[in-house]
């Protein structure tokens, strides 16, 4: 659901899908089942406040925790994240990376796993706008929020938070400020949870391997195929400062080059705000 709600309304989580079946999940991951240890509950504050801990307490990559309602969900720029169970998939994953690993880009190449395991189960009208949102006929359909933490020796315990609209409810119009998707325009019966879950888990596992080995440069072409706003004219807005633009590619460290009447900007993620003009 989108990160522009402010309001939790408690009358919206008596629905169903307060279990996730994790046999089936089994079954979907097939040989990458292994390689993740996956819990579920029916409420928690953030699953990524929920792994932050875990992550301190020694839990290895792979850790998953799905959640059909979180009561503190987080979005990018301090923003409220709201999950409704039954409509929605919010999760996430702890990867852990060596204090070498350059981490630019993580969330630009999670976006891209997004999209590629979205695209195994069939979706079209993918895209990707920079820098963690993704987008279904050009509208929201999702973000990604990636925390990160050190321990003592200098090692990344990275936490990978997705929240996706699986099915878009009635209510939303009046709540979400922005024009949003869910993946129920695709098909009437939008794939369940497990099978979502499973694609992007997959998937996520590939690009992380790479990711761990190469960076984002790795990954700058595939991202481009999916870029939202190439070419577009943008206004970009960080620090309390706007500035207009014609938005260009992304460069090996996952920054968005945007062509500005004084010159070319490389903007890195984080409290940025891009928008087509
Ligand atoms: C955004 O578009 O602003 C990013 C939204 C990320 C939301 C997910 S839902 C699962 C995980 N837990 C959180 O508190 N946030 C992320």
């Amino acid at each position: 659901m989108q990160a522009v709600r402010s309001g939790y309304s408690h009358a919206m989580t008596t629905v169903a899908d307060s279990s996730l079946d994790f046999v089936r999940l089994r079954d979907l991951l097939g040989a990458s089942a292994g390689r993740f240890d996956v819990d579920h509950v029916a409420v928690c504050d953030s699953t990524n406040t929920r792994l932050l801990e875990r992550a301190q307490r020694g839990s290895g990559s792979g850790t998953v925790l799905v959640a059909d309602a979180q009561t503190a969900g987080r979005g990018r720029r301090g923003r409220t994240w709201v999950s409704a169970p039954g409509s929605s998939l919010s999760f996430s994953l702890l990867w852990r990376f060596p204090a070498a690993q350059r981490l630019e880009g993580l969330s630009l190449a999670v976006g891209l796993a997004i999209v590629r395991g979205l695209g195994k189960l069939g979706a079209t009208g993918l895209a990707l706008k920079w820098p963690n949102d993704i987008w279904l006929n050009g509208r929201k359909l999702g973000g990604v929020l990636v925390e990160v933490a050190q321990g003592a020796r200098g090692e990344w315990a990275t936490v990978i938070g997705i929240g996706l609209n699986l099915r878009a409810q009635p209510e939303w119009v009046e709540q979400i400020a922005q024009p949003f998707a869910a993946l129920d325009e695709l098909s009437q019966q939008a794939p369940d949870r497990e099978a979502v879950l499973a694609a992007i888990l997959e998937a996520l596992l590939e690009v992380l391997t790479q990711f761990s080995s190469h960076g984002f440069v790795a990954f700058v072409d595939g991202w481009m195929s999916y870029h939202a706003l190439l070419g577009a004219d943008v206004s970009v807005e960080q620090h309390g400062l706007k500035r207009y633009g014609r938005c260009g590619a992304v460069d090996a460290l996952g920054r968005l080059t945007v062509d500005t009447p004084e010159g070319e900007m490389h903007v890195f993620g984080g409290e940025v705000s891009l928008r087509a003009t």
